[in-house]
C-alpha cells in the first residue's frame, strides 16, 4: 500500500511564523539558504565534537533539521529550545537524502533553553520498538514520534474531508447530548449517576441513533455529526470504549440515496488520505457474502471463495458429509501443509462450532490424499475436483453442517489461512446489503434485532414478519473495507403499525416499548418523515488509511486492552465524599458477576 501523502501537513499551513519563531524545522530547503532563522522545538539528538563544535538535531511537528553550534550545548535530549542561526547548504558529501531538510543545515547557531526535560522514557524515533504500556504511560512523548504526528494529522484531514462532503451535499451538523437515555445498539452502556436525582442515572450514548431520528421528526432533513460514541464492550484492535462516528441521517430518502451520500464522503476521504480516488463501491447481498465468503464483512483483497459441495454429496454414504450444507475451501498449493497443521486446523474448526473438518490433498491425476478418500464414491471424488477446480498440489478443506455453521467456519479458516493484515494490500470496499432483520433467538425464543429495533423490514418480506421472522430481510446495509466493518445503517421504520409488528416479533410488549422508547414513539406520532441513515467508524477508516493494525494508533489518548488509561490512572477509585454526593454506596461484588452481562458489542 503506498504511504499516504502528508495530508494536512505543511502544505496547508499558512504562515508558520509566530512571535517566537520564523520557520518550522521541517520546512527548510535550499531556497532558504542565506536566511536568518529562529526555530523552536525539542532536541532530538546532540553530538559534541570537543569544545568548539556541536550538532543539534532539532525537531518539531513538521520534521527535523540539523543545527550547527560553534561551541558546547547545554541542552540534552527532549529539552525545549529556541535556535537562532543562518540556513546554509550542507558541505559537499554530507547531504542526508533520508531527511526532507537533508540538503541544508542551520549554521552559526545559538541555543536558548526554553524548558529542561527529564531523560525521555524511550527514544522519540519511529524505528525504536517500545512496549505499548510504556508508550501509553508517556503518551505525550510517544505522540512526538513522526508516525503518530502523521496519524493525528491524517485523522484531521480525513474528518475534514468527511465534513466537507456532507456540507456539500446539504447536510447540517448538529450536536446531540452525551448525557442521555439508553440507546438500543446492543452493547453494555456507561452509566453516569445523577447528583440531583439520587438513584437515577444518565447513560452515555452508544451512538446518536435516537437523537438523529428525533431530528428527522424535527424537520432537520439532512443531519450529520462527527460524534463521540461510548460503549462498554470488550476492547480489541478495532474497538475502543470511546470512538468517533461520522453519523448521518436524512429524510425523504431511501437506501440508494444513503449509499450515495456515504460513498461520496468515504471516497473523498480516501482520495485525501491516499492520493487516489477509489472506483464505485461494489455490492453484495448479505446472503451472497455469507455464501461466498462465510462472513458479513468479506475481505475482497483475495479470492479463496467458498465452494458449494452440497449437491456433490447429496446422496452420500459418508456420514460426516450427511448435512444440510457441504462447503469447500481450496488452498492453492496447500497439499504440502504438514499433518500437524491440518490437525490444528481441524481443532480450530471445532472451536469455531463445526463438528469437524475434512481435508483432501490433491495429487497428480486427481489422486486424493485424505483419511476420507476410501469412503468416497467415484462420482463424489470427481465432483469434488470439478466443483472446487482444485489442481494437483492444492488442499481442499470441507465442512458439512447447517448452512450458517459451514459458511462461517470455512469463512474464518479462509481468513486465517489466506488473509493478511487489514491495512495491507489494495483497498477493497464493498457494500453488503439486505441484512436479515433478525439474527438468532434470545433465551426466551424471541428473535434478536440484527441491527436495531427501528430498522425497516424489506418491503418484499413484510408478510413473513409474524410466521417466519428469521427469513425476513431488512433494509440494513454495511460498508466493509479489507474485511473490517467500516459502518452500518438502515432505512428506519417511520410507521407506527410496522413498528408495533416488529416490537411484537421481538417479544417487546407495548408497556416495555413505551417504557424504553416512549419518547421516540411519541415523537413519531407527531409526524415522522420516511428516513434512513448510516454511521461510519472514523477510527477504523483512519487506521486503515494510516497503515495501522489497531485504532489505538490513530487515537490521541486511547485506553489499553483492559480499559485503563495508563497516563492518568483512570479509572480510579471514587472518593467517599463523591459517593455520598451521588447518593451511592459501594458493594463488594465477586468479579465474575461484576462483568456478568451478556452484552457483547454493538457493531455487527
Ligand atoms: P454500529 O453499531 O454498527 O451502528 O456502529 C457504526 C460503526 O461504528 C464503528 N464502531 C466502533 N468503532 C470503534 N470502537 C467501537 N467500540 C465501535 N463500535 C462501533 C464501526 C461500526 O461499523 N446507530 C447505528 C448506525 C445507523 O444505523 O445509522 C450504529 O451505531 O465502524
Amino acid at each position: 500500500m503506498p504511504a499516504p501523502p502528508p495530508a494536512g501537513g505543511l502544505a496547508d499551513q499558512e504562515g508558520s511564523a509566530t512571535s517566537m519563531r520564523t520557520h518550522l524545522c521541517g520546512e527548510l530547503r535550499e531556497a532558504h539558504v542565506g536566511s536568518a532563522v529562529r526555530l523552536c522545538g525539542w532536541v532530538a539528538r546532540r553530538r559534541e565534537h570537543g569544545e568548539h563544535l556541536a550538532f543539534v538535531d532539532l525537531r518539531d511537528h513538521s520534521g527535523l533539521v540539523q543545527c550547527v553550534v560553534p561551541g558546547t550545548v547545554e541542552a540534552r535530549s527532549e529539552y525545549v529550545v529556541a535556535v537562532t542561526g543562518v540556513v546554509r547548504a550542507r558541505p559537499e558529501g554530507t547531504a542526508n537524502a533520508d531527511l526532507a531538510t537533508g540538503a541544508v543545515e542551520v549554521g552559526d547557531c545559538t541555543v536558548e533553553v526554553l524548558a529542561e526535560a527529564d531523560p525521555p522514557p524511550f527514544a522519540v524515533d519511529d524505528r525504536v520498538d517500545v512496549d505499548e504500556a510504556v508508550r501509553l504511560r508517556h503518551r505525550y512523548v510517544d505522540l512526538r514520534r513522526p508516525r503518530l504526528q502523521a496519524n493525528l494529522r491524517l485523522r484531521a484531514a480525513v474528518v475534514r474531508a468527511l465534513r466537507n462532503a456532507m456540507d456539500r451535499q446539504g447536510f447540517c451538523e448538529v450536536e446531540t447530548p452525551l448525557l442521555w437515555a439508553p440507546t438500543p445498539e446492543g452493547a453494555r452502556e456507561f452509566v453516569v449517576p445523577s447528583r440531583l436525582h439520587h438513584g437515577s442515572s444518565y447513560v452515555l450514548p452508544q451512538s446518536p441513533q435516537l437523537a438523529k431520528q428525533l431530528l428527522m421528526v424535527a424537520g432537520v432533513d439532512r443531519y450529520y455529526q462527527v460524534a463521540r460514541c461510548l460503549r462498554d464492550e470488550d476492547l480489541r484492535a478495532d474497538r475502543q470504549f470511546e470512538f468517533t462516528q461520522l453519523d448521518v441521517e436524512a429524510s425523504f430518502v431511501g437506501q440508494e440515496d444513503v449509499l450515495g451520500f456515504v460513498s461520496e464522503a468515504v471516497l473523498d476521504a480516501a482520495e485525501v488520505a491516499t492520493g487516489e480516488r477509489p472506483g464505485a463501491i461494489p455490492r453484495l447481498t448479505w446472503a451472497e457474502a455469507m455464501d461466498r465468503y462465510g462472513t458479513d464483512k468479506p475481505d475482497l483483497r483475495f479470492g479463496m471463495e467458498l465452494v458449494d459441495l452440497t449437491r456433490t454429496f447429496a446422496g452420500t454414504s459418508v456420514k460426516a458429509f450427511a448435512a444440510p450444507t457441504v462447503k469447500g475451501l481450496v488452498v492453492d498449493g496447500g497439499a504440502t501443509v504438514p499433518r500437524s497443521r491440518l490437525d490444528a486446523l481441524t481443532e480450530r474448526a471445532r472451536a469455531l462450532g463445526a463438528k469437524g473438518l475434512a481435508w483432501f490433498r490433491v495429487g497428480e491425476e486427481g489422486m486424493l490424499d485424505s483419511p476420507l478418500d476410501r469412503f468416497l464414491a467415484e462420482d463424489e471424488r470427481r465432483g469434488l475436483l470439478e466443483v472446487t477446480a482444485a489442481a494437483p498440489g492444492d488442499l481442499v478443506l470441507v465442512v458439512a453442517d447447517e448452512h450458517r455453521v459451514a459458511c462461517t467456519v470455512l469463512g474464518q479458516l479462509r481468513l486465517e489461512v489466506g488473509g493478511r493484515p487489514v491495512h495491507e494490500g489494495p483497498y477493497r470496499y464493498v457494500w453488503v446489503v439486505d441484512f436479515p432483520l433478525f439474527d438468532g433467538l434470545d433465551d426466551a425464543g424471541n428473535p434478536l434485532a440484527a441491527h436495531h429495533p427501528f430498522t425497516m423490514p424489506h418491503p418484499d418480506d413484510l408478510h413473513l414478519l409474524e410466521d417466519d421472522p428469521l427469513a425476513v430481510r431488512s433494509q440494513a446495509y454495511d460498508l466493509v473495507l479489507n474485511g473490517w466493518e467500516l459502518g452500518s445503517g438502515s432505512v428506519r421504520i417511520h410507521r407506527g403499525d410496522i413498528q408495533s409488528r416488529v416490537f411484537t416479533a421481538l417479544g417487546i410488549s407495548d408497556e416495555e416499548a413505551t417504557a424504553r422508547f416512549g419518547f421516540l414513539l411519541g415523537a413519531f406520532r407527531a409526524g415522522a418523515p420516511p428516513h434512513a441513515g448510516f454511521a461510519v467508524g472514523v477510527d477504523r477508516l483512519v487506521a486503515i488509511f494510516a497503515g495501522e493494525e489497531s485504532i489505538r494508533e490513530v487515537i490521541a489518548f486511547p485506553k489499553t486492552q483492559s480499559g485503563a488509561d495508563l497516563m492518568t490512572g483512570a479509572p480510579s477509585p471514587v472518593a467517599p465524599a463523591v459517593l455520598t454526593e451521588l447518593g451511592l454506596a459501594l458493594q463488594q461484588v465477586p468479579p465474575a458477576s461484576a462483568g456478568g452481562s451478556t452484552a457483547t458489542g454493538g457493531d455487527r
